[in-house]
């Protein structure tokens, strides 16, 4: 066989027991043929995997078998359990006498533990918009996790000015085989593959890992329904997460804890939205819920939107529908609970801001309830904004900066800091990265350290 692992190896989902090990077998990573995705013939291959605490695998060595299935493209989602807490693992697979490149990883941590933990979050990652240089720099951080807040992949066609292309299906992705492909396109990038293999991801989704600004069951025909469920089986396919499709829905909103310090609460803004809410009413009572019993020190919201009031000032409209600016009630209700050390992050808008979150929007002296970091893109190109004109527009907006980057983040049970990453090209390799603003909150406000301008 030719190398199957041209789309590297992956794990995510850390509880402080266990993780999910992740590869898809692809030959032929961008063969266009939709009985055989990645060039894979429709037939069972048996894949072996191995995880030990050093990198020369002789340490507390684990192993097993797993069968990469045709229906599920060839991919592999290793539930592996009984490991210890807090501690960094090493990975690899092999089949058809070919050997993974060897992936790290870590357990989340006891549920006693005070350790910090460190974290990176990214988002919006267009292929054909640029490099992943970010991520290059984001898996020398070697975080204990990242988390991925959605625009995995593009379904839409072929930007009309490219970096680098998106070669066969540039159309826009409906079908199984033209999602599958798109991923395939985007894993065969080096960079995406070592920000995967530094760290286990927690990822949520967006809106273009089916269709853009799309919400719920969309037009509620058969026909969007089998694309959401296509889409959805795609995502499971190429994504290290724990829960398979059914009856072409996907639980995604679930939390992720660790020890006494940050409680990851990972929303699904797409798949339950309806005309009303963000996220439907058994979400919302999950969140709400959780935001009040949660013992940790900090409730962190891991999503797509925007989530502060954001009035764009000119013409309208000027405030955002497809954002949280579209489901103000709901977000007042969030916010209601006055969850302490609340903390949001999102994407989505390609550019960078910092912000605190109002009781009030409309009353720059009502209490601050929590505060949200938007990360700007991976590579994705932003609209046009003009950033100081928002940030005099709305008073509790502190930050705003135009360039791609990640956010690179850690949590103690003293503080939560976060520092802007930024990178000033993506339209060649080779950026460097540097910090572009860093920001702390101990829980109410924000303060802002090591601003950087242009
Ligand atoms: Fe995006």
């Amino acid at each position: 066989m030719a190398n199957p692992f041209t789309l590297g190896v992956a794990s995510g989902e850390p509880l402080p027991d266990g993780v999910v090990l992740w590869t898809r077998l692809a030959v032929d990573p961008l063969g266009a043929d939709p009985r055989r995705p990645g060039g894979m013939a429709p037939r069972s291959v048996e894949v072996s995997w191995q995880l030990a605490e050093d990198e020369r695998f002789t340490q507390g060595l684990r192993h097993g078998t797993a069968q990469a299935l045709p229906v599920w493209a060839h991919s592999v989602h290793v539930r592996v359990a009984g490991l210890k807490a807090g501690t960094d693992y090493f990975y690899r697979f092999k089949a058809g006498g070919r050997q993974s490149a060897v992936g790290r990883t870590r357990t989340a941590d006891d549920p006693a533990s005070t350790r910090p933990v460190r974290f990176a979050v990214a988002n919006c990652q267009r292929y054909e918009h640029g490099f992943y240089t970010a991520y290059r720099h984001l898996a020398d951080e070697r975080p204990d996790v990242v988390l991925h807040v959605g625009d995995y992949i593009y379904e839409s066609r072929q930007s009309a000015t490219v970096v680098r292309a998106l070669g066969p299906l540039p159309g826009e992705a409906s079908r199984l085989h033209e999602y599958r492909q798109r991923y395939a396109r985007y894993k065969t990038d080096p960079d995406l593959q070592a920000a995967h293999a530094a760290a286990p991801w927690v990822p949520t989704w967006d809106d273009h890992e089916v269709l853009d600004n799309y919400r719920g069951r969309g037009d509620g025909s058969a026909a969007f329904l089998r694309r959401r469920g296509a889409a959805y089986q795609a995502y499971y396919e190429n994504q290290p997460i724990r829960v398979r499709p059914e009856d072409g829905n996907l639980q995604m909103y679930r939390r992720r804890t660790y020890g006494t310090v940050a409680d990851f609460l990972v929303l699904d803004a797409r798949q339950h939205r309806d005309a009303v809410t963000m996220l439907g009413a058994a979400q919302e009572q999950w969140l709400l819920s959780r935001l009040v019993t949660s013992p940790v020190r900090w409730r962190v919201l891991v999503q797509p939107l925007f989530f502060a009031r954001r009035f764009v000032p000119g013409p309208a409209p000027n405030l955002r529908a497809d954002s949280w600016d579209g489901h103000p009630a709901q977000r007042a209700r969030i916010l209601g609970v006055h969850a302490p050390g609340l903390v949001v992050f999102s994407g989505d808008v390609h550019n960078a801001w910092a912000g605190e979150l109002k009781a009030d929007f409309l009353d720059p002296g009502s209490a601050t309830v929590g505060v949200e970091f938007v990360g700007s893109a991976i590579t994705s190109r932003p609209p046009e904004t003009d950033g100081p004109a928002v940030l005099a527009a709305n008073p509790h907006l502190r930050f705003f900066d135009d360039r791609r980057g990640y956010l690179s983040c850690t949590a103690s049970l003293e503080e939560l800091r976060v520092a802007f990453r930024g990178v000033d090209f993506v339209d060649r390799a080779g950026a460097p990265v540097r910090t572009v603003g860093e920001f702390v909150t101990k829980g109410s406000g924000l303060t802002s350290e090591n601003a950087s301008s242009k």
